[in-house]
């Protein structure tokens, strides 16, 4: 398959998703956004990462005709045995929003020091050839820091205000896109596909 450009639909509405996943990938690939081809998005009912991933991912191909790349990603908290996990979206409810998660993330948490306060963002992102695929590609990295006492940062989305990192000891709301992409589960996540990517095109 060297020298062809591969046209591969990503699992995703979101153009800025679409654009930075493409720059990385390289000029080997052309990624479409699966709204662009008018493909609706699939109901998230997996117990897992990787489950909600591949389903993203076999939704869009079978739709499509063409190979996918899909993520699903949260916050584990360890305090709360890894919750709220793959429901990080929903936490306070279907209808919440960030700060109603958030607010609920800091009561879950209340009276815990910091030793205690522990978590981990995690990003799983598969690639399959076809909806039948029975070898995906599978690249599943974490960010690991601690759950704040109070919110910080105007940057970013979902709890990026309460996630510490403990590299620069912000909060993630506080770093640049492009700090928070050179760390984070789904920067690391982007970056070992796109590595996978490349090896089996290689290997081919
Ligand atoms: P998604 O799978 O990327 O849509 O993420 C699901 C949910 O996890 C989001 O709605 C957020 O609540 C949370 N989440 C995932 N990644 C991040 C992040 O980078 N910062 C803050 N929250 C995140």
């Amino acid at each position: 398959m060297a020298g062809e450009r591969v046209r591969v639909v990503l699992a995703t509405g979101n153009e800025g998703k679409r654009r930075e996943l493409e720059a990385l990938l390289g000029e080997d690939w052309e990624l479409v956004s699966q709204g662009a081809l008018g493909v609706e998005s699939v109901e998230e009912t997996g117990a897992t990462f990787l489950d909600n991933a591949l389903l993203k991912a076999r939704h869009a191909s079978a739709a499509t005709g063409l190979p996918a790349i899909a993520d699903d990603s949260g916050l584990e908290v360890a305090a709360l045995d890894a919750a709220p996990g793959v429901h990080s979206a929903r936490y306070a409810g279907v209808t919440a929003d960030d700060s109603a998660n958030n607010a609920k993330l800091l009561e879950a948490l209340a009276g815990l020091r910091p030793a205690q306060r522990g978590a981990r963002f995690r990003c799983v992102m598969v690639f399959v050839l076809g909806p039948d695929d029975p070898d995906p590609l599978v690249a599943d990295c974490s960010w690991d820091g601690q759950i704040a006492t109070e919110a910080r940062g105007a940057q970013g989305f979902g709890y990026d205000p309460l996630f510490i990192d403990p590299a620069s000891g912000r909060h993630s709301a506080e770093l640049t896109p492009q700090d928070k992409n050179a760390r984070s589960h789904r920067g690391q996540a982007a970056r070992a596909l796109r590595d996978q990517l490349l090896a089996r095109r290689g290997a081919n």
